[in-house]
């Protein structure tokens, strides 16, 4: 069970594919519940009988839609019904734009999501993609409504199975609450009242798990951070700024900075329109008057000094891309957060999750519905915080400048590249060694060891701690750069030597630069050893079988079918550092143990590079024969 709490308010989504039965649902939950109006009872009565059939519950939130559609203010989005248990905000909006609305909008402050699923159809991808979104948005509570039961003949088989599948596939939502519970929305079975039908499930109906659930409260305890909407000037002598708090609380006469201009003052006075508040919480909407006169605008942010977010250009986020435009990097897209809209690229795509196995894949683009890991560069500084620990700061949407449509909704990750929190992960970043000046780190091995994989996950880490760093990959340098070489000897000596000259120019400038070539000559690799001080050699180690048996694209199959002349390892060379820095046997280690091994090596090369520049200064350290070493 979730951890106990209050049972007070309840805040959920439901989330379900088209004809899952979601309006139904809904419609039955209010209808039984006595949450619908007379009127608008009245409304569907009509509507269904002029389409000749009983009361259909699906219209009475298709009206609502419709309402909410043609309104202007958000809040529509959600309905409130009570029973003499509870009180309930349902969030409930059609397909994606549910998630980008909860994002933005602060459903995404929900408790618990229903999801729906047709017992007919068993999960569908789309129900897949939606238990990982609500995992990503931070809900813990699921409950799996498996719905339209009694086409089924009320087979308990059919609910099992969908049970288990589900159970299977979201065994990465660790810690995670989750209730089963087979209904008919339509025959109204197991929605607010039990159903003579399911015998054999002996659980509560949908309600009175949502009357009886104990979700944490996750949303205590973060900062106050108000975004300004817009200022407010009514007479000469007054300037207030008005807005919603995004989260936490405000007290008369408390330190606030604003951002970005960083100056510091006091609230003087909350105003609720004529009334004088002491203080005020999110999701309150007030306008606040300050001690001193600073000049703030909209889209600037009133802060709480004692627990700063992260202010950067630069971070990493989830992002669910919606539009059928794919994702374009280095394209100009506006970001949305609150009322701040900064331009952005997307510079990079770290990867993408598969969602049939919730693993992380390879991946340089994202279409539509994919969900991936990106760098993002905002031309004028974010204020941000990751969204496991501030939702109401680690959200954001994606707007196409071009056409104004919302693209992709994002969350900014844990391995955010934040300046502010890195003081206090204990852990070596660029903020306590400095950017070094530079460095190589060669990754040499078998075609399908794994080198691009250990790469690009070193390089995510790297990143995320705030280092400048580069990658130079085999199968990217050959296809942009050295297009005009081929595989004979002359040809790849010349490809290497062409990857470790732009490496080299890179690192002078302070990257870290991350090569992944199989370089199957022992005397080049050697060659750059020695022309190179800063350089880190990692073998990539998979005996030959296992490389051709994984064989990601093909190629070995094809060098035995004779179809491929000089394919390393099969007819043309490999010959294996003797003494590398590392070496990762991706055969026995997993992914996550050699990125481990690799970005400790870096550590350890900074570190006593470090030390021995530091001896340059005291030259009576004993480790002065190092001095100039890396320079
Ligand atoms: S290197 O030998 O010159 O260092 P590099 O790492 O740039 O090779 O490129 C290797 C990639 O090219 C392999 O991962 C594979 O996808 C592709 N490739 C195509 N032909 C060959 C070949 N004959 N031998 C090895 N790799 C090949």
């Amino acid at each position: 069970m979730c951890p106990a709490g209050p049972r007070g308010l309840l805040r959920f989504l439901t989330a379900g594919s088209v004809d899952d039965g979601k309006s139904t649902l809904i419609g039955r939950l209010l209808y039984e519940s006595q949450g619908i109006y007379e009127d608008q009872l009245d409304s569907v009565r009509k509507a269904s009988q002029e389409r000749g059939r009983q009361i259909d519950l699906s219209l009475v939130t298709d009206g609502l839609r419709a309402e909410r559609e043609q309104a202007i203010t958000i809040d529509v989005a959600y309905r409130y019904f009570s029973t003499n248990k509870r009180k309930f905000i349902i969030a409930d909006t059609p397909g994606h734009e549910e998630y980008t609305r909860n994002m933005v909008t602060g459903a995404s402050t929900a408790d618990l999501a229903v999801l729906l699923v047709d017992a007919q159809k068993g999960l569908l991808p789309q129900t897949r993609r939606h238990a990982y979104i609500i995992w990503l948005l931070g809900i813990r509570c699921v409950v799996l409504a498996v719905n339209k039961m009694d086409l089924t003949g009320y087979s308990e088989q059919v609910f099992s199975r969908i049970r288990n599948e589900f159970e299977e596939c979201t065994a990465f939502m660790k810690g995670a609450q989750k209730h089963f519970i087979p209904i008919s929305a339509l025959v109204g079975e197991n929605v607010v009242r039990p159903s003579a039908n399911i015998r054999w499930y002996t659980g509560p109906t949908l309600l009175e798990l949502l009357e009886a659930i104990d979700v944490e409260d996750s949303l205590d305890d973060v900062a106050f951070r108000f975004p300004v909407q817009s200022v407010i000037r009514s007479s000469p002598n007054f300037r207030g700024y008005a807005g919603q708090i995004a989260s936490g609380t405000v007290r008369r006469q408390q330190e606030v900075v604003a951002l970005p201009s960083g100056h510091r003052t006091r609230i003087r006075e909350i105003m609720l329109y004529k009334q004088s508040l002491q203080e005020a919480s999110s999701p309150q909407s007030v306008a606040l008057t300050l001690e001193d006169h600073i000049d703030l605008g909209r889209g600037d942010m009133l802060v709480d000094p004692r627990k700063m977010p992260a202010i950067s250009n630069r971070f990493i986020a989830e992002l669910i891309w919606m539009s059928p435009v794919p994702l374009r990097t280095n394209a100009l897209y506006l970001l949305k957060q609150h009322t701040r809209v900064l331009c952005c690229s997307i510079s990079n795509v770290l990867d993408q999750c598969d969602i049939h196995r919730f693993s992380a894949k390879a991946a340089n683009i994202l279409e539509q519905n994919d969900i991936g890991r990106v760098e993002i560069e905002t031309h004028q500084p974010m204020f941000f915080e990751p969204y496991s620990a501030n939702r109401a700061m680690g959200g954001f949407i994606l707007i196409d400048p071009g056409t104004n449509d919302t693209i992709a909704a994002g969350i900014v990750s844990e391995q955010v590249i934040a300046k502010a929190d890195e003081k206090n992960r204990g852990e070596p970043s660029s903020l306590l060694l400095g950017q070094p000046a530079g460095l190589i780190v060669w990754f040499t091995g078998l075609s399908g060891a794994g080198k691009s994989t250990i790469c690009n996950a070193v390089y995510i880490e790297l990143l995320a701690q705030g280092f400048k760093v580069e990658t130079l990959d085999g199968d990217v340098i050959r296809n942009k750069l050295n297009n005009d070489l081929g595989f004979s000897p002359e040809d790849r000596r010349e490809n290497i030597r062409r990857i470790a000259f732009v490496a080299q120019l890179l690192a002078k400038h302070g990257i870290i630069v991350l090569v992944a070539a199989i370089s199957p000559y022992r005397d080049v690799r050697a060659e750059i050893r020695r022309s190179i001080p800063y350089f880190l050699e990692v073998y990539v180690n998979a005996p030959l079988k296992v490389c051709e048996q994984r064989d990601p694209k093909g190629l070995y199959k094809r060098a035995r079918n004779g179809e491929i002349a000089g394919f390393t390892g099969i007819d043309a060379p490999y010959q294996p550092p003797l003494l590398p820095e590392v070496e990762c046997k991706t055969d026995r280690e997993s992914v996550k143990a050699c990125t481990a091994r690799v970005h400790s090596a870096i550590f350890d090369f900074f570190v006593s590079r470090r030390q021995s520049s530091s001896a340059a200064i005291h030259p009576t350290a004993s480790t002065h024969e190092f001095c100039g070493s890396g320079k």
